[in-house]
């Protein structure tokens, strides 16, 4: 068996950097730790678009000074809202046109459909502020403090039609003091974020995570490690 064994078709076909687009709702501030991870030359990918589906996302600004390709799907057109069918096929639309490899949702705050993340032509991952799968939803850090938790943490799982449910890859792990506030406990995640993240995608662009779990065959996935993994960052 030959390391090309390990790579999924993709990796194994392209020359090029890995293609991503990024799903966005928010601030951005997972996506300019791209850009800037990308300037620095530490990341082999190209960030080809970036979706947003609030026309006052600060990600927007962010993208735009990078000189990506933005996509504003607002959900609200002139006190409209728009249906997340709509949004899909316009989404839709404009992946295609980007033809990524894979599909980052980095503080995107609309549940997409089965139908959409299973005709999906790339990979999506997804951001979630919690050790999954534990926590799965909102409201993570307010609901870790209440039950007590001694870890928490974030997690970077594949997207599946199940909320949350899908294949965790990677974590990073906290200790959380008696002390802690929901406030300070979502400083401390994010800035775990903006490590796993770049870490993450560097693992799939080099081919060492694989982009589609489903096609390595089970011997192959005897020499990968055991996922996700895991990453323990002191506070
Ligand atoms: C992140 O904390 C992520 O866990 C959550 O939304 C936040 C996005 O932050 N889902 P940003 O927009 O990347 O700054």
């Amino acid at each position: 068996m030959s390391v090309d064994d390990l790579k999924q078709p993709s990796q194994q076909q392209r020359t090029g950097p890995l293609r991503i687009a990024v799903l966005v709702s928010g601030n951005g501030s997972n996506l300019q730790v791209l850009i800037d991870a990308i300037q620095a030359g530490a990341l082999p990918i190209e960030v080809v678009g970036v979706i947003s589906n609030r026309d006052d996302a600060y990600a927007i600004t962010r993208a735009q000074q990078a000189h990506i390709p933005v996509a504003v799907l607002s959900h609200t057109d002139s006190g409209k809202r728009m249906g997340i069918k709509t949004f899909e096929t316009h989404a839709s639309a404009q992946l295609v046109a980007w033809q990524p490899d894979l599909i980052i949702l980095a503080g995107f705050m609309r549940v997409l459909s089965a139908a959409f993340i299973n005709n999906s032509t790339a990979t999506m991952i997804n951001l979630h502020p919690a050790l999954l799968p534990a926590y799965k939803g909102l409201n993570t850090h307010q609901r870790v403090i209440q039950a007590g938790e001694r870890y928490h943490g974030c997690s970077i799982h594949v997207v599946t039609a199940e909320l949350d449910a899908g294949q965790v890859l990677t974590q990073a792990l906290l200790n959380v003091n008696p002390k802690d506030t929901a406030d300070r406990l979502q400083t401390q995640v994010q800035s775990m974020e903006h490590q796993l993240l770049p870490w993450t995608v560097l693992l799939l662009a080099k081919g060492i995570l694989p982009l589609n779990t489903n096609k390595i065959s089970a011997e192959a996935k005897s020499y990968l490690p055991t996922l996700p993994l895991r990453l323990f960052l002191e506070s």
